[in-house]
């Protein structure tokens, strides 16, 4: 499976956005990952609707939405038309996660499931034959640059596990902490999709960099 990287806007300069925008596209990332917060369901505050629709105007990347908001459901088809290539909501929000994932797809995006370091393999076992990802945090959601939570490992080989017997090939992507020691860990066990933030945009070649976390492993 081809890894892919998804780079998180969160660490990017702000008062640069188009400049960071176009570092992101000379390193040979596949995505970039805009994240969503609503101060309600995480401790923090970020960007929405109309920053993604700027953003969507002046670049053809995948554009790779983490909602971290109470009620995803309220919001999941204006986010797809503002631009959205992928819809991630969180399980433990409030909104009914069959019901979002319905609206996701129908409003022509690919939709994803997130779970937090604490909620269980299990919980997204039920609707794997309708997802496009599974979205595994490596850290609690709210905050760029924090350290990788280990004990994450052995869930995101489990999901794989579940998906290669039900022989699905789905994407599994993990957010946070990802560097370059961590990502060989996770891809290990099989994930595949490989959100980075503050090791990017802090590194000084940027296109190494994401060479270096999306470098094939055995598993
Ligand atoms: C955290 C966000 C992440 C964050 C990752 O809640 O979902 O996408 O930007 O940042 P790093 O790579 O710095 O951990
Ligand atoms: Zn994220």
């Amino acid at each position: 499976m081809k890894n892919k990287i998804s780079v998180s806007l969160l660490s990017a300069d702000m008062m640069n956005l188009e400049r960071e925008i176009r570092r992101v596209e000379k390193s040979g990332a596949e995505m970039l990952h805009f994240d969503v917060m609503d101060g309600v369901f995480v401790n923090n505050i970020t960007y929405g609707l109309p920053v993604l629709e700027q953003v969507r105007k002046i670049t053809n990347m995948p554009l790779d939405v983490h909602l971290m908001i109470t009620d995803p459901l309220e919001y999941a088809e204006r986010f797809v038309k503002s631009g959205a290539d992928i819809v991630s909501f969180h399980i433990e929000s409030n909104s009914d996660t069959a019901e979002t994932l319905r609206v996701i797809k129908e409003s022509g995006a690919k939709a994803c499931i997130a779970i937090k370091p604490s909620t269980k393999a299990e919980a997204v076992y039920k609707y794997l034959e309708y997802l496009d990802m599974v979205l595994v945090m490596t850290v609690e959601p709210g905050f760029g640059g924090q350290s990788f939570i280990a004990e994450t490992v052995g869930k995101i080989g489990e999901i794989r596990k579940k998906l290669d017997t039900m022989g699905l090939a789905t994407d599994i992507e993990v957010d946070g902490g990802i560097n370059d020691v961590t990502s060989e860990l996770v891809k290990s066990v099989g994930a595949n999709v490989l959100v980075s933030g503050s090791y990017l945009f802090g590194s000084d070649d940027m296109a190494k960099s994401v060479r270096k976390i999306g470098k094939e492993v055995l598993r």
